[in-house]
């Protein structure tokens, strides 16, 4: 028996639940009367409940007859056991129980966030956060996803706060010194959609969406924030009601900022929680990166509304149902609404992301086997979000868009109130498109990697290969090496299309590639391919060198992703030792023209990951090569906007500034950020919102500790969430070592939230400057993170180790991660360790060819 699954004998159908949470002792109590259905006549009953004293419980089984139980916690498997005198009668029964907990400050559970109001008095509320497996932190219950049950929830509050729940308000009434907030029944639904949000709080008024209306909380004095993302809100839940065919599934839409909150935001049904930075944002001020990521994250989780929440995944292996969906979604939806950021485009970097772990020996399959809670948190990485999002993106372009939204249509009604495993959305897709589809996409969810796609003229014939791509020979042996690294059977069914150009003319092929090999004959007047046409494909590329040169030769005539592809992929090739990586740099020296801001990150990206292995000596020569590729692009857009410019070309000027004036040490970059921001802050200058924030970091990393000063109290004061993150993580860019000090010390002092404070060690960990002192903090402090941070908290820190590329620290991070026998849940330790060892293994062995070629700089 698996220890961490309930029996079925005993099925929860309905919760009445009464909460009663104080602020001012920060603990609750709470009272709930379950309906469940006795399957068998057992003497016990096994539900969820963890950090929870339970004060009463007693059963009324299927013949009316009312036992009291006894009480058993068993705090390690996270369940309690009722036991009863007599064994209980088959048919509907019911469960009462009374319990107590404390609203903890681990941002799990029923949890408090504390902020400052307008008046700079400190202040406490509550909230939720249950995915993945803490609904019963808050509460005993059935707490697995195929567990769907009603809920009715009641809050007795302060009668001065505001209680918001999944659902609408039925009454309010005072009883005692309490308000009593009674909500209407949810639908059938999950214990991990289930959100109290319990403070002082101020909402927008409401949008309608059909019969919905759709309103933005948050703390007192934000409500100016509110408008863009209730903006996009408004748009993405139309669009999905119009895509899904089905209408929105509650009965109101309540979009909350939460000051503390571990996660980006949460799908709650009904009450969508979000850190503060991802849903309240200043239009006129933020930059187009800002924005975008608002949009993103308020598409992404109305997407949910269906994707997770009407329909859901039966177990956590399963959640790419989720993830994947409402995060190719979120493209859909936010490239309908502004076609102009070219949202696809900028999933190229998503995809890139993807395409690095799952390169990896100790990558895994999309779906993949769970059971203990902390391997369910490990599945919400990468491979779950990007991978998963850009095989549906690769399945709907190889069905075509109108038969794969009719497969989800038909899903969806299929499995409403309900869950679903991926067969049933296979078989969906199957009915609408008369394809086969498991054939098709089985290895691609089922297996770990995908395929290297070789392209080569032999002959008159164009040949592609494919085989699995790995940036190393073989799997990592370590000390705490899993089960044989995954394997899968390296064949795909790669849909691939082809774009031949021959004679002036182009045209387009697709083809499946399902066997090892594949050939065409060369056309006449031949002149270039591309194999990743439109670039939508979960593969790499690799061109013979004729025809990289070709195409290198016809950059203009490349669709932006497909030049991010080619970039993207020969940075790959490059990094796995397939080509030298003096190569990759005489290549890049080709893009001084490139005017697209997602093809100008990989490229940086890349420049970044050389500048963490060359040797101290080559760093300043690195730095003049960048000037040399980057410079140009600058000059020719200038510092300020023209009118008209699009907000891209916006957003590229400022990450051309800031990659200059840091990784290019660039000192007239430098001398002119100090004046313009000099002239912004007096208010003789109006600077681009998409300029600002690369002013802020060129400053930092040319600052001295009075610089240092001046932003951290920028950072305290800050009159939104994005400029509060500007220059929170500025302070990482700060070179003196005091000065990375002073930055490390606040991640454990309250200075910097618990929610931010791993991402800012982890940025640390991954700069020249600060890398070896963050580390040997990390190293002393391990404890103490692990006792503050939110549990995804040392996951997400950890990934910076992989900037310490170099042998001797590679070494170190080894021997601590043994000593202290650290688990970060899945695979995520392995693939981090892999992907320290690729980035040493290129400095091995392309470091002194690297040096030679920058020695000309
Ligand atoms: N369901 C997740 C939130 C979540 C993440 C819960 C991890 C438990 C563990 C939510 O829908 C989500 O995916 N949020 C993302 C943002 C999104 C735009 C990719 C997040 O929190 O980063
Ligand atoms: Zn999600």
């Amino acid at each position: 028996m698996d220890p961490y699954r309930l029996p079925r004998v005993v099925i929860p159908t309905r919760y009445d639940i009464r909460l009663e949470p104080d602020l001012t002792t920060l603990t609750f109590r709470g009272e709930e009367t379950i309906a469940v259905s006795i399957e068998e006549p057992v003497g016990e009953v096994v539900l969820n409940a963890v950090e929870l004293a339970i004060d009463e419980a007693v059963v009324v089984d299927g013949r009316g007859r009312e036992q009291r139980a006894i009480v058993r916690l068993d705090e390690a498997a996270e369940r309690c056991h009722l036991t009863f005198a007599e064994p209980l009668a088959t048919g509907s029964g019911r469960l009462r129980l009374s319990f107590r907990g404390t609203l903890n400050d681990k941002l799990r559970g029923f949890y408090r966030s504390v902020y400052k109001d307008p008046g700079g008095v400190t202040r406490t509320m509550a909230a939720t956060q249950f995915e993945a497996t803490d609904a019963r932190r808050a509460l005993p219950c059935w707490d697995e996803p195929a567990f769907k049950a009603v809920f009715s929830v009641t809050l007795a509050i302060d009668p001065a706060l505001t209680a918001v729940s999944n659902t609408r308000v039925l009454s309010e009434v005072s009883e005692g010194d309490r308000k009593v907030v009674r909500f209407a029944d949810t639908i059938t639904m999950s214990t991990y959609l289930l959100a109290f949000v319990v403070g002082e709080l101020e909402h927008t008024e409401p949008s309608r969406v059909g019969d919905t209306p759709l309103s933005v909380w948050c703390v007192p004095g934000k409500r100016r924030l509110a408008a863009f993302g209730q903006e996009i809100a408004v748009a993405s839940l139309r669009y999905f009601e119009d895509y899904y065919g089905l209408p929105y599934p509650g009965d109101k839409l309540d979009l909350l900022a939460i000051p503390d909150f571990a996660a980006g935001a949460m799908e709650n049904l009904g009450a969508i929680t979000f850190r503060e930075t991802a849903l309240l944002v200043d239009e006129q001020a933020a930059s187009h990166a800002e924005l975008q990521r608002v949009a993103d994250v308020v598409a992404h989780e109305n997407a949910h509304m269906w994707f997770g929440d009407l329909v859901t995944m039966s177990w956590w292996n399963g959640i790419w149902l989720n993830e994947a969906f409402a995060t190719f979604m979120e493209m859909l939806a936010v490239d309908a609404w502004k076609p102009r950021w070219q949202r696809w485009v900028a999933f190229g970097v998503s995809r890139a992301a993807a395409l690095t772990v799952d390169g990896l020996h100790s990558t895994r399959p999309i779906e993949f086997p769970v059971r203990a809670p902390r391997e369910a948190d490990a599945m919400f990485d990468v491979l779950t979000y990007e991978k998963g999002a850009s095989v549906l993106r690769m399945l709907e372009q190889y069905l075509g868009p109108e038969v794969f939204r009719q497969g989800v249509r038909d899903y969806l009604r299929a499995h409403q109130y309900a869950n679903a495993d991926t067969g049933d959305l296979w078989a969906a897709l199957g009915q609408a498109s008369g394809q086969p589809i498991p054939a098709v996409m089985d290895a691609w969810i089922f297996a770990p990697g995908y395929p290297l796609v070789s392209v080569g003229v032999e002959g008159d014939e164009i040949v592609l290969r494919q085989q699995r791509f790995a940036y190393l020979p073989a799997p990592l042996r370590w000390w705490g090496a899993g089960p044989a690294a995954s394997a899968g059977s390296g064949r795909w069914q790669v849909p691939v299309q082809l774009r031949v150009t021959a004679g002036g003319r182009d045209t387009v092929e697709r083809v499946l590639l399902a066997e090892p090999e594949i050939r065409r004959p060369l056309p006449a007047g031949f002149e270039s391919v591309v194999a990743n046409e439109g670039g939508h494909g979960f593969y790499r590329v690799r061109y013979d060198d004729g025809l990289r040169a070709r195409l290198l030769g016809r950059l203009p005539t490349l669709g932006a992703i497909e030049r991010f592809n080619l970039v993207n992929d020969a940075w790959a090739v490059t990094v796995a030792g397939l080509m030298p990586a003096t190569d990759y740099l005489e290549l890049t020296a080709r893009f001084r023209d490139e005017r697209d801001k997602n093809v100008w990150s990989v490229l940086l990206g890349s420049f970044h990951a050389l500048n963490r292995l060359v040797t101290p000596a080559d760093r300043p020569k690195l730095e003049a090569l960048v000037r040399d590729r980057v410079a140009p692009a600058l000059a020719a857009l200038g510092w300020t906007p023209q009118p008209g410019e699009d907000e891209l070309t916006r957003q590229l000027r400022g990450d051309l500034i800031r990659a200059l004036g840091t990784l290019g040490n660039d000192a007239e970059v430098q001398a002119r950020t100090v004046g313009l921001y000099a002239d912004h802050e007096r208010g003789t200058a109006t600077v681009d919102p998409n300029v600002l924030p690369a002013l802020i970091a060129v400053l930092a990393h040319a600052g001295d500790e009075g610089r240092y000063h001046e932003f951290f109290e920028r950072f305290r004061t800050a009159r939104t969430p994005q400029e509060e993150q500007r220059y929170l993580y500025a302070l990482t860019a700060f070179r003196q070592f005091p000065l990375v000090e002073q930055t490390l010390a606040r991640t454990v002092n309250g200075e910097i939230r618990t929610q931010d404070a791993p991402f800012v060690v982890r940025t640390l960990l991954m700069l020249v400057h600060a890398r070896e002192p963050a580390w040997d903090f990390v190293k002393k402090q391990w404890d103490t993170m692990d006792r503050l941070y939110p549990k995804h908290g040392l996951r997400r820190m950890a990934e910076g180790v992989i900037g310490l590329a170099t042998p001797e620290l590679e070494a170190d991070v080894h021997r601590f991660f043994q000593e202290r026998r650290v688990d970060l849940g899945g695979k995520t330790l392995e693939q981090y360790l892999e992907q320290l060892r690729v980035a040493v293994t290129l400095r091995e062995r392309d470091g002194a060819a690297l040096s030679a070629y920058l020695a000309r700089f």
